[in-house]
């Protein structure tokens, strides 16, 4: 990984920012600042990466919350396209319901009955949603303050967010060092790439859970916006959205998005998979040309303002939930409130359950080996990507 060691020496380099490239009308630059401090008294910081075309990505080293993606629409007309709150207060008071904008693990998704076998030893996790363990137990990586390293990439900013979980943290068996690095290309992508190491063997699936929607944050329901998936089959569940264990065709159901369909065109159908869920909430099986094949997932597009959002991912899933538990009692950072339906997530994925489903593809990670995934999100227009208006 082109880590710029040099970089990680300026610290603390507070205010300084990085001029990367001038060759578009904004030059490539990431900047931090103080954002707050949390409920046990450690310091957050807010990083801003914006690159050559003026697109901008914030995160926290809280949670690794990205908390703002300033994308133009065709005319050049900025809009913030992902949930989020005002305050780290509010990410922290209400993080362990909607998860905006964080890095999940260690095992994002669900794991049934919070428990798993792994080489005859069973390990037991907290039961946090219903009688199951989702997004890593009460205190996943979503709640933790994450040691942050600018980065010098050839192609854009980032910056590499690290922390170690301790053996046995939540459950989960090993020491485990995470490393995500986020970095905004100049070609208008946010790429996020997931390293872990284990000392001892255990379980793990990493995602980013931001909330999008294309005609920005605040705007309303995102059921008129278009939705492709490249998949042929999903993984049903059952009441609690635990896999049964089957992939399902798509084809001839709600869940066929193999061509370009507004997310709304189907919500409300009586498919037995949209009523468990109370909506889309579900993991579909990306069609790969080779596991691991850094590939398309899904496009989103948003014909008023002509967004478009490209995923592409390393990983074979991708759980698409359109925001069914906003139920309007959060007040957003648009200083608007949400409900369902209001965004839709694209968290690229290994299977929920897997650690208790041996015919899906393995999260395991054997001590001494290294995990390593990649999801790009490219954000475009339906014409030629504009100038950002200033
Ligand atoms: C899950 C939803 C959950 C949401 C927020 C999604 O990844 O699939 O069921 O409500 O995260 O926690």
């Amino acid at each position: 990984m082109p880590f710029d060691s040099n970089m990680a020496s300026l610290a603390p380099w507070l205010g300084i920012a990085l001029a990367l490239a001038t060759t578009g009308a904004h030059a490539a630059k990431l900047d931090h600042a103080p954002y707050g401090t949390t409920k046990d008294g450690k310091q957050v910081e807010i990083y801003t990466l914006t690159n050559d075309h003026g697109v901008v990505v914030k995160f926290l080293s809280y949670g690794g919350i990205i908390t703002e993606i300033n994308a133009p629409d065709r005319q050049g007309q900025v809009a913030d396209i992902v949930l989020g709150f005002r305050t780290l207060e509010e990410y922290e008071t209400n993080s362990a319901k909607v998860y905006f904008g964080a890095l999940i693990g260690r095992y994002a998704n669900r794991i049934g009955q919070a428990r798993f076998t792994l080489e005859g030893q069973e390990y037991k996790l907290a039961a946090n949603n219903g009688p199951n363990s989702l997004h890593g137990g009460n205190v996943g990586f979503d709640k933790q303050v994450w040691q942050v390293e600018p980065l010098r990439m050839s192609d854009g900013v980032g910056a590499t967010l690290s922390l170690t979980s301790p053996n046995g943290q939540e459950g989960f068996p090993g020491t485990l060092t995470v490393r995500a690095t986020y970095t905004l290309t100049n070609d208008n992508a946010l790429r996020i790439t997931y390293e872990a190491q284990t000392d001892k063997d255990t379980v793990l699936n990493l995602t980013n859970h931001s909330y999008f929607n294309l005609a920005g944050n605040g705007s309303g329901t995102v059921e008129d916006q278009i939705l492709t998936i490249n998949a042929d089959r999903f993984t049903p569940t059952d009441a609690t959205l635990i896999p049964t264990g089957e992939l399902t065709p798509v084809a001839g159901t709600p869940m066929d998005f193999r061509t370009a369909t507004p997310i709304g065109a189907r919500l409300r159908s009586s498919f037995q998979a949209l009523v468990y869920a109370h909506g889309y909430d579900h993991n579909w099986v990306l069609n790969k040309p080779s596991p691991g094949a850094l590939s398309f997932a899904a496009r989103a597009y948003e014909p008023r303002s002509g967004r478009v959002l490209d995923c592409y991912t390393t990983e074979p899933g991708v759980q698409v939930y359109t925001s069914n538990f906003l139920d309007g009692s959060l007040v957003g950072s648009a200083g608007r409130t949400y409900r369902q339906t209001d965004a839709f997530t694209l968290e690229t994925q290994h299977f929920p359950d897997s650690p208790n489903k041996p015919q899906f593809p393995t999260t395991e990670l054997k001590a001494g080996q290294t995990f390593r995934s990649e999801t790009v999100f490219r954000f475009a227009t339906d014409s030629p990507f504009p100038q950002v208006n200033p």
